[in-house]
């Protein structure tokens, strides 16, 4: 069954290949289908995979280059694909209503008119996509430009995705899911493997840490205590590297980290752990097994990458999330998703102060919106985390907090989004809503 921790390697998840190339585009094909993946040694999981593999195969694009993905829909249910993080137009936005019928195909086009960051692509058809990603249909999408890949940070093979998750696993392996079932998925799944170890030379790594469970936080921090470097939020670098021993991540976040094992003897062990979990048998999420020394031509620079200038806010909003725990709805404002409802309207182009409040007093949250990117203004009156004070698209919401956000639209880009909380169980349940970009263009 689940072996024992730090037994199995931690694969580095496939690249996509695209099908074609044009002089300024990349076509993929992504098939979501089922498979069966090793993620237990010796034994073969029934998932849902996009080309066979779990996580789904990591794209890889270039800043200014189109990405066309053509998704095939090889289920008996329908899908939709979208990418977080990705300013696209809403006929490519995969919302949960834009739903690929089994059989049927459909092409995603990602301009990638936006800052290099780790993006990530998973299914999103309403009230299916909480299970359709829990069995596997997400995948990370890395975004590069010029003005990252000029500072020589860590690259190639040693810039690594790691795909966070938890799970729980039936007696014969298979994968149980139960909707809001926190507590049942107590295994770490780290790119598919449980609590694996990854072999990493005694030099810089960067790491893009991407959550991607239902409803699991994170809590990265290493074991020996000591601290590393974070160098990007959900949409970009960071003005400056934040020197930090933990990164607390909801789902859907991602933080690009750099770790130092050139202050680690050949043979050292580090765990990274979840500091949020109690369970020191089952905090451990992977092990890095440092080998030997290898020259280490790169760098992390002093400063990293200019952000938008905060722009003033034209209109103020609250959204105030709630769940219902007997009825099993979850609200924003008072209302469950609706889909022939617009909750309201935003100028084209705008930027605008958004205070989202957590109504449990128990129940985490947090919330996401699709297509713009936002920084956050103030946490509970009081200044954001550190780790979350750059371009984001998801914040953690805990219980009976509030959080306030100032939201930047970009002005290409107009139409029906949607908004949610990224705990995906919670969305499934009607925690979301959709908004309308209007003017301009
Ligand atoms: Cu990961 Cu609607 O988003
Ligand atoms: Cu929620």
């Amino acid at each position: 069954r689940v072996p024992p921790p730090f037994s199995v390697p931690m694969p580095v998840p496939v690249e996509a290949r695209p099908v074609r190339s044009t002089r300024d585009a990349d076509y993929y094909r992504l098939a979501a289908a089922s498979a069966l993946a090793e993620i237990l040694p010796g034994t073969r999981t029934p998932v849902l995979a996009y080309n066979g593999a779990f996580p789904g195969p990591t794209i890889r694009a270039r800043a200014g280059r189109r990405v066309v993905v053509e998704h095939v829909n090889r289920l008996d249910e329908p899908t939709t694909v979208h990418l977080h993080g990705g300013a696209v137009r809403p006929e490519d936005d995969g919302g949960p209503m834009d739903l690929v019928e089994p059989g049927r195909a459909r092409r995603y086009r990602y301009p990638n008119g936006q800052r290099a960051a780790t993006l990530w692509y998973h299914d999103h058809a309403h009230h299916l996509e909480s299970e359709h990603v829990y069995r596997g249909l997400a995948g990370a999408y890395l975004l590069h430009d010029e003005c990252e890949a000029g500072l020589g940070l860590p690259s190639g093979r040693f810039d690594v995705p790691i795909v966070l998750r938890d799970a729980r696993f039936g007696e014969d392996g298979s994968l149980v899911y139960i909707p809001e079932d926190f507590a049942g998925r107590n295994t770490i799944l780290a790119n598919g493997r449980p609590q694996p170890y990854f072999r990493v030379a005694a030099r810089k790594y960067r790491f893009r840490l991407l959550n991607a469970a239902n409803m699991r936080f994170f809590k990265a921090e290493l074991s020996t205590g000591d601290a590393f470097q974070q160098i990007a939020t959900d949409r970009g670098l960071l003005p400056a590297p934040l020197t930090t021993t933990s990164v607390p991540l909801s789902p859907g976040e991602r933080a690009d980290i750099v770790v130092d094992f050139s202050r680690y003897a050949p043979g050292a062990r580090v765990v990274l752990r979840d500091g949020f979990s109690t369970r020191p048998s089952t905090n451990g999420i992977l092990r890095f097994d440092v080998c030997g020394r290898v020259r280490d031509g790169s760098r992390v620079p002093e400063r990293l990458a200019t952000l938008p200038a905060l722009r003033p806010a034209t209109a103020a909003r609250e959204f105030r999330l709630s769940m219902d725990k007997k009825t099993g709805m979850g609200f924003i404002n008072g209302r469950a998703f609706d889909p022939r409802r617009i909750d309201f309207t935003v100028e084209r182009g705008a930027a605008e102060t958004w205070r989202i409040v957590n109504e449990n007093q128990v129940i985490q949250h947090n919330f996401h919106v699709h297509l713009a990117d936002f920084r956050v203004l103030d946490r509970d009156g009081g200044p954001p985390m550190p780790t979350e004070d750059g371009l984001k698209d998801t914040v953690m919401v805990r219980p009976g907090e509030s959080v306030g956000v100032r939201v930047a639209f970009d002005p290409a880009f107009g139409g029906d989004y949607i908004y949610h909380c990224h705990i995906i169980d919670h969305s499934a349940m009607g925690m979301m809503g959709r908004f309308r970009i209007t003017g301009g263009g």
